[in-house]
């Protein structure tokens, strides 16, 4: 998907969203191939005073050996983290000689690390610093390069968000994502799906509405209110991987019913065994992360949770591979 694609679409478009240590390279992969995705952004790469070499840049997003694109053809953008302008335009462009096309900006990291070195969700209160970054980065990129960026609502309160996001729009950003939150709420309900409305009144590029949906329902009116075409799917795509699927046909006239337990099971097979081949992954890595994706998925189906009891107390692959096959086939 070309940014002239995006920019000129009409037709409702569905984010994956970034999740540090939950949604990466593997995640995408089994995610987009279930389907419904239409793009998906990585995990922040942190970008402190160095330039990342291509390791690094690989690691992050191996995609970026595949076209930027999963294995299923989603394309993939590379989200930055940072506060020094020239440093995350100078990473910017080396992304882009090793092949990124597509990039964003975190202007919503809550955790206290990142805030503390003035990135992420505490620029909120820097519209200013805001456009500076954009700016930067934007001039530094080719133009065919698409930037966007991703903000909350603001730190402690709302009354940023518009500057923010108008910052964001007059620096150059081709669209914008809005987790309808401040820092200071973190993940609490409710998302105030009604800024995002008023976001969208105020700037004229793309807006896309993000947070708390985890049903087909809620992604209806998340829409109805944020009154914007384009939305982004966290949580709600690792609890229910077909959620993406169910909203993709929903948007082509049809409704699809909801997985079963035993496609998921065949899923759940895959990403253990995607997890179990990634690079230099130890016996920890795939384990930690079959018990993190079971966490979430016994939200919505009870059978996850008999699975992760099932499995709680295997230290090696080969255990959880035997019980794998025997609860699930
Ligand atoms: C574990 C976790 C990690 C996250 N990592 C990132 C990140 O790397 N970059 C980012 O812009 N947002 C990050 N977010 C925020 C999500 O992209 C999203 O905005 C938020 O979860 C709200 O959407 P949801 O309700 O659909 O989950 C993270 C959220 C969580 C819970």
């Amino acid at each position: 998907m070309s940014s002239q694609l995006h920019l000129k679409s009409s037709f409702p478009l569905l984010y994956l969203a970034p999740m540090q240590g939950l949604i990466d390279a593997e995640m995408r992969d089994l995610l987009t191939r279930i389907g419904g995705f239409d793009s998906c952004v990585t995990e922040f790469v942190r970008i402190t005073h160095t330039v990342h070499h291509r390791s690094t840049w690989l690691k992050h997003m191996p995609e970026l050996n595949h076209g930027n694109l999963t294995q299923a053809g989603t394309p993939v953008i590379l989200q930055l983290l940072g506060s020094d302008a020239e440093n995350l335009a100078r990473n910017a462009i080396k992304a882009v000689e090793i092949g990124a096309q597509q990039i964003d900006l975190n202007f919503g990291c809550p955790a206290p690390t990142v805030n503390q070195h003035a990135g992420g969700a505490i620029l909120m209160r820097e519209p200013k610093q805001i456009e500076h970054i954009v700016r930067t980065v934007r001039q530094a990129l080719p133009a065919h390069i698409t930037l966007s960026a991703k903000m909350r609502l603001g730190y402690e309160d709302k009354s940023p968000a518009l500057d923010c996001a108008r910052a964001i729009e007059e620096a150059g950003a081709q669209f914008l994502t809005v987790h309808a939150r401040t820092k200071v709420e973190g993940y609490r309900p409710p998302a105030h799906w009604d800024w995002i409305a008023r976001i969208k009144n105020h700037i004229s590029i793309p807006v896309v509405a993000n947070g708390d949906v985890f049903s087909l329902q809620d992604y209806q009116t998340i829409r109805d209110i944020s009154t914007c075409d384009d939305v982004m799917l966290g949580r709600g795509a690792v609890q229910r991987p077909d959620l993406a699927r169910q909203i993709a046909a929903y948007n082509n006239g049809k409704l699809i019913e909801p997985m079963q337990w035993e496609e998921l099971g065949s899923w759940i097979k895959d990403f253990f065994n995607l997890c179990c081949n990634k690079v230099q992954a130890n016996n920890k890595y795939p384990i930690a992360r079959l018990k993190q994706w079971l966490s979430m998925l016994k939200l919505a189906y009870p059978q996850a949770d008999d699975l992760f009891k099932a499995i709680r107390t295997s230290t090696t692959i080969e255990d959880i591979n035997q019980i794998l096959q025997v609860k699930l086939g």
